[in-house]
């Protein structure tokens, strides 16, 4: 049966966009309607109009960003009557794999409890650092932190975006959710 599919997203750099465009992409390609939504602009109606809302945020300075914090929170009564999926993307699921389960509880099962949601799947995957988009600050902190020298070690080239996303796994689970 087709289902209204609903992927809402927040991002600061860009990178969560292209994840939540690429997992309506890969649902509709499995015949589903599918709205996207950037929760940085605006606002949105009927949340509870959609069999499954998919939401996925960005992870800056080890928190979520505004726009999908503040929808979890606001809608949270819509939500609870929707099957819901979440996914954060970000450095540490890329560089400390191992730690998955851990950064599974931090940000997804502990933020989506506190708002009374049982997701019925989650997922973790790694983002985008790009220096050249980056104020002076930011790079600072990023440089001082050693992002840029962990990412080197890692062989990214630092001067251009280093791409942490899989793509595949990015696919496969947007496959599982319908
Ligand atoms: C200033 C800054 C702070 C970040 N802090 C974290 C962090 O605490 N944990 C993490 O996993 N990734 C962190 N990252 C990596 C981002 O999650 C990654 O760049 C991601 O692609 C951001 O999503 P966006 O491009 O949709 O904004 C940080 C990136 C920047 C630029």
């Amino acid at each position: 049966m087709m289902m209204k599919v609903l992927v809402a997203f927040a991002t600061k750099h860009g990178a969560t966009a292209e994840v939540a465009e690429e997992i309506a992409q890969t649902i509709r390609g499995e015949g589903h309607d599918v709205d996207v939504a950037d929760l940085g602009r605006g606002t949105m109606d009927d949340v509870d109009s959609y069999d499954l809302a998919v939401v996925g945020s960005g992870i800056i300075a080890g928190n979520w960003i505004k726009g999908a914090r503040r929808f979890i929170e606001k809608r949270s009564g819509e939500l609870r009557r929707v099957r819901t999926a979440f996914f954060i993307v970000g450095s540490e699921p890329y560089f400390e794999p191992e730690r998955r389960e851990e950064l599974l509880a931090k940000y997804i099962t502990g933020p989506v409890s506190e708002q009374g949601l049982t997701p019925s799947s989650t997922a973790v995957f790694g983002g985008v650092f790009d220096f050249s988009k980056y104020g002076r600050v930011v790079t600072a902190i990023l440089t001082k932190m050693g992002v840029k020298k962990v990412l080197s070690d890692a062989g990214f080239d630092v001067s251009g975006p280093c791409d942490l996303r899989d793509w595949d796994r990015i696919r496969d689970w947007a496959s599982s959710l319908v």
